[in-house]
């Protein structure tokens, strides 16, 4: 029988039975809802990126705490003298505790050691990855202060602590150090590297131990928790029971597991039909004369594992060979610059421009440009809108642990149309089989799939988003919030009470 579809009432009904007496900790770099002081008032807004947008409903759903990284510049005044805020705002209903990181701090840690050294290494980007000693020795340090938070925050009680993501690969290791009770479960919202790639790593040892202080560690797909086992058993000699998926190092055990992340289907799908989304694609349309133009769609972070360049490439290739397109079709690449304190950011900020200026005075016309870019933070109502206007979207990652933005088009697509065009190297692709999957490295498919997005006939468009939606609105956030919680919760349960009580 077909298990009935994960809603947030199920969650909740879930949670309730599951956590007993535990409090849920959830732990980030980045927190959910960031402060900022705007002519005197406080403002609360929501940072970019997948994973604060997967734990929120959790979290308003359990009324845990949330510890996160204090990045905002109002942060300090909305705390209270124990560093905790209430939120979400309009609805408070879990703490959030926030930790202080000094600037130095944030240079070794954040960027330097996760998103100079790890971030590079996880993805096939051809970036090389930077080791510093003297980061590694931050980010060792900030890992351990999250420890002692949380810790405090247990405050002597039992707890389930839920880890986010590779700024935090020591915390598990150290917390069990302070508490060896407390359950821990860690999702990994990035690849994995295989054996060849990790093995470049000075710190291999220390990342792998600390992380296999879990009970449960989380990745998209079954490759990454595959690559993890092996790394395991070559690097430090665990044994792995792969029937059941289990590591075994220093008399414990860690579960590792694929668990697909994924968006709120039908909170996306409610919000694509507002009056207010209405009005606002008719206020892009006027604004930036989209009137009888097909539309394309990237939205992305500046990030150079999402092949922005290739894109534009593929764009250029696609008007070259179907020059009968000239005039007719638009490209928007809306996006939120990110990690600007880094090269390599700095670098492929500027090799868009680069690239875009050549595509657009190539074949722009007297009142028409291929390519609009705003690399601007645009509101959500805004990106909705566009959402809704693209018969086409791209995603075109190098490499990427899931992708959400491919499953945010197909969940806002509730008129059943709009093509998706998804790169095979993403997670996402794995589910999403009814997209045009294309290798963003081979410019001459590329182009061709964007031809055949933009000829796609309407019920073949109509098929495909059909066949896409049904998955996103079963596999939805709801359900990889169900799984992790559930494989923590019993997978922790079973470690912990038979050593306490022996
Ligand atoms: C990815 C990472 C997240 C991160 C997000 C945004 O999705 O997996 O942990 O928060 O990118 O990056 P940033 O560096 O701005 O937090």
């Amino acid at each position: 029988m077909r298990e009935p579809t994960w809603t947030r009432d199920r969650l909740r009904r879930l949670v309730n039975r599951e956590i007993g007496d535990y409090r849920i900790i959830v732990v980030s770099n980045r927190q959910p809802y960031v402060h900022e002081l705007v002519d005197g008032e406080l403002r609360v807004s929501t940072p970019a990126g997948g994973v604060t947008t997967a734990i929120d409903p959790l979290m308003q759903e359990c009324a845990g705490t949330w510890v996160a990284h204090g990045g905002g510049p109002g942060d300090y005044l909305a705390v209270d003298e124990k560093n905790r805020v209430m939120v979400p705002p309009d609805d408070p209903s879990y703490t959030l505790r926030l930790v202080w990181l000094t600037a130095e701090q944030q240079q070794g840690y954040y960027y330097g050691v996760s998103n100079e050294g790890l971030w590079p290494l996880c993805h096939n980007a051809f970036i090389e990855p930077t080791f510093e000693q003297a980061d590694w020795e931050t980010y060792t340090a900030v890992n351990r202060a999250f420890a002692r938070q949380v810790s405090e925050e247990m405050n002597g009680g039992p707890a389930a602590v839920f880890i986010q993501d590779y700024h935090l690969a020591l915390l598990p290791r150290f917390l069990r150090d302070l508490e060896p009770d407390v359950i821990t479960g860690q999702f990994w919202h990035i690849p994995w590297p295989n054996h060849e790639v990790f093995r470049i790593c000075p710190w291999q040892e220390e990342l792998l131990d600390g992380l296999l202080g879990n009970d449960m560690l989380g990745f998209h797909i079954g490759d990454h928790c595959n690559n993890f086992m092996e790394a395991a058993s070559r690097i430090l000699g665990a044994r792995v029971h792969e029937e059941y998926s289990l590591v075994y190092h220093r008399d414990d055990s860690t579960l590792v597991r694929p668990v697909p992340i994924s968006v709120d289907f039908h909170q996306l799908e409610t919000d694509a039909q507002t009056p207010e989304v209405a009005e606002e694609m008719e206020r892009l349309t006027a604004e930036w004369g989209l009137q009888d133009k097909i539309v394309g769609l990237g939205i992305d972070r500046i990030d150079y594992t999402k092949g922005i360049p290739h894109r534009i490439r593929a764009i250029n290739r696609f008007l070259e060979r179907n020059p009968q397109y000239i005039g007719k079709v638009v490209f928007i690449q809306a996006g939120v610059m990110s990690r600007t304190n880094i090269i390599a950011y700095q670098q492929l900020a500027d090799q868009i421009e680069r690239l875009l200026e050549d595509v657009n005075s190539r074949f722009a016309t007297d009142d028409w440009q291929p390519i609009l870019y705003m690399p601007t933070d645009l509101p959500n109502r805004t990106l909705m809108a566009l959402r809704r206007l693209a018969r086409f979207c791209v995603v075109s990652s190098l490499h990427d642990g899931m992708n959400l933005v491919a499953k945010e088009y197909v969940a806002s697509r509730y008129d059943h149309d709009g093509v998706l065009i998804l790169s095979p190297f993403t997670g996402a692709a794995l589910e999403l089989t009814d997209a045009l999957i294309v290798n963003p490295y081979d410019v001459e498919r590329f182009g061709d799939s964007i031809r055949q997005a933009v000829e796609m006939p309407r019920q073949e468009r109509q098929v495909r988003m059909a066949n896409m939606r049904a998955v996103v609105q079963e596999n939805n956030i709801y359900k990889w919030a169900a799984r992790s919680l559930v494989d923590m919760m019993q997978v922790g349960r079973r470690a912990r009470r038979p050593i306490r009580s022996a």
